[in-house]
């Protein structure tokens, strides 16, 4: 069945199971691979994209449920000129990725704790991130980096 997808403000026309995850949407028929599988289950947060505004799982959402919403994924974030999205610069500015598979989701899941609360505690960061995941340990640049991203804002 044909669903209509809005990702990046581009619409995509998807000829897909309805109940298949955005995720597989993403990655394997469109190609934008920078949002990663990791659990699939909602437990870590490597699928994180952006639902109207707000950081959600695309491995346990169905593409149903997501037809005619804005749908923004890492791809996403910079300007078309090239330019980083103030995250993204804070991310290579304090050399947060050690083998970097999570990152794109904890970008993703920064970027809409900031946009609810531009200048969040170290306790708001890990309330809101709890959920992101990082097998190498990187949360204490992670959470350098939100605060730089939050500091470039003011
Ligand atoms: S792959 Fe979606 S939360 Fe782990
Ligand atoms: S940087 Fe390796 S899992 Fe996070």
């Amino acid at each position: 069945m044909a669903t209509k997808l809005k990702i990046n403000g581009t619409i995509h026309e998807v000829d897909v199971n309805p109940s298949m995850p955005l995720l597989w949407v993403l990655r394997d028929v469109l190609g934008l691979t920078g949002t990663k599988f990791g659990c699939g289950m909602a437990l870590c947060g490597a699928c994180t994209v952006h639902l109207d505004g707000s950081a959600m799982r695309a491995c346990i959402t169905p593409v149903s449920m997501v037809g005619g919403r804005e749908i923004t994924t890492i791809e996403g974030l910079a300007k078309p000129d090239g330019t980083l999205h103030p995250v993204q610069q804070a991310w290579v500015d304090e050399n947060v990725p050690q083998c970097g598979y999570c990152q794109s989701g904890q970008v993703m899941s920064a970027c809409s704790l900031l946009k609810q609360n531009p200048n969040p505690t170290d306790a708001d960061i890990d309330a809101a991130m709890s959920g992101n995941i990082c097998r190498c340990g990187m949360y204490q640049r992670i959470k350098k980096a939100v605060h730089r991203a939050a500091g470039d804002k003011r």
